[in-house]
């Protein structure tokens, strides 16, 4: 009867973080002007999801800068194209784009910085991509957002 119960226990504990949605996600960015990844996957069982940023570079901001932009996969073009406009002054990203769904800072080498977005602003199955929008580095730093 012990033993029994203790195992149940043990198989409930176990299961616990086996079945927690992975509510996170952490991209390094480096001097190559790449990112360690193609794909992040959001769990829309989370209410919040946070995106972390590494720059594991030595390269200051204004030279290789990098940031992660979240947008619909059809807006990434526009949204790079505007942030380039926008300037070192604004870090390259429009302020206030609507269509930027969630964005870190623009780091240099050896910064980090996360994000924290509701999943809400996230539809199952859309199209999203993540970038990032210094100029030039959008079409190469890029990545897929997997909703489920
Ligand atoms: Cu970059």
């Amino acid at each position: 009867m012990f033993a029994k119960v203790t195992f149940a226990a043990l198989l409930s504990v176990m299961a616990v973080p086996a079945m927690a949605a992975q509510c996170e996600a952490t991209i390094e960015g480096n001097d190559a002007m790449q990112f360690n990844t193609k794909e992040i996957v959001v769990d829309k069982s989370c209410d919040e999801f946070t995106v972390t940023l590494v720059h594991v570079g030595k390269l200051p901001k204004a030279a290789m800068g990098h940031n992660v932009v979240i947008t619909k996969a059809a807006d990434r073009q526009g949204v790079a194209n505007d942030a380039t406009s926008a300037g070192p002054a604004n870090d390259y990203l429009k302020p206030n784009d609507e269509r930027v769904i969630a964005h870190t800072k623009m780091l240099g080498g050896g910064e980090k910085d996360s994000v924290t977005f509701k999943t809400d602003a996230l539809e199952a199955g859309g199209d999203y991509d993540f970038f990032c929008s210094f100029p030039g580095h959008w079409a190469v730093m890029n990545g897929k957002v997997v909703v489920k």
